[in-house]
């Protein structure tokens, strides 16, 4: 009888596992988007799969408690928000622009600053700072700041250190100029890192412009993430950052409105 009462006992101190549940991410997209403007709308099944192995590798049970943890820890909040954007990039991609860039830069008689909104690793805004050498605006004349939603990006952005898909676009002048080349890395050097300030910041968080006004700013390859209404929303802001409406933001071919 004693045996009896104790063993229903210990059933009732075993914590009620929560039943795990991975079916229905749609609460997860929804918020990330609120949160970050990007959107999964044509990708849920891509979303799940990514949110499910997230939650796995953390021992989250179900959707639900996740949405909970993000909505309250800031740490799972990052760490989902670096999970899931894609920080694709590489030096001297789409060129053309930055040699467009150059030329305005070329023409300003003041010290000229410049945003990179998203930055992702760096590589777009030191391929701004190579090419303004490159074109003879003198080292000091100008500052870039780098700004990207991903901390691990941002990481990487500060480290400065690359593959070689990254530097493909370069030439071997280029790269002997500006990086330290060793075994599969290439470095880049101090007198570049130097031009470039970077900054782990939510383009629709309030402290964004609290970053600063801007002559040019370089926006490419973000607003594709987002649906339509949330591109005008960040176009909007993006303009506002410029010092003044005289020269258009640079958005990447993509990113149509
Ligand atoms: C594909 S990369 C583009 C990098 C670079 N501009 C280029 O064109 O090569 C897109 C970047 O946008 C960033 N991103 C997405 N939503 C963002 C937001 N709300 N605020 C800041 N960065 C964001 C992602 O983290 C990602 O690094």
């Amino acid at each position: 009888m004693f045996g009896l009462f104790k063993k229903s006992l210990e059933v009732q101190d075993v914590p009620v596992q929560e039943k795990q549940d991975y079916s229905d991410v749609s609460a997860i997209a929804e918020y990330f988007k609120s949160e970050t403007g990007v959107t999964f709308d044509e990708q849920v099944s891509i979303l799940k799969n990514k949110v499910t192995t997230f939650c796995k590798q953390r021992d989250i049970n179900s959707f639900n408690t996740l949405l909970a943890l993000i909505k309250k820890e800031k740490q799972t909040k990052q760490e989902l928000i670096d999970h899931l954007t894609t920080n694709e990039t590489f030096f001297y991609r789409e060129f053309k622009q930055i040699e467009e860039l150059s030329v305005l830069v070329k023409k300003s008689t003041r010290h000229v600053e410049i945003l990179c909104a998203p930055s992702a690793t760096g590589e777009e805004p030191y391929s701004i700072a190579i090419a303004l050498l490159e074109a003879g605006v003198p080292h000091g004349s100008f500052n870039i700041v780098g700004i990207d939603i991903n901390s691990e990006a941002i990481k990487k952005a500060e480290e400065a250190v690359y593959r070689e898909k990254s530097v493909r676009n370069l030439t071997p002048e280029i790269i002997s100029k500006y990086f330290t080349h060793n075994g599969d890395k290439y470095s880049l050097n101090n007198s570049v890192k130097s031009l470039v300030r970077f900054k782990l910041t939510n383009l629709f968080d309030p402290s964004f412009k609290n970053i600063g006004k801007f002559d040019f700013v370089f926006s490419r390859n973000m607003l594709i993430y987002f649906d339509k209404e949330t591109r005008l929303r960040a176009k909007t802001i993006l303009e506002n950052m410029r010092k003044s409406d005289e020269n258009e933001v640079f958005f990447g071919h993509a990113d149509l409105f």
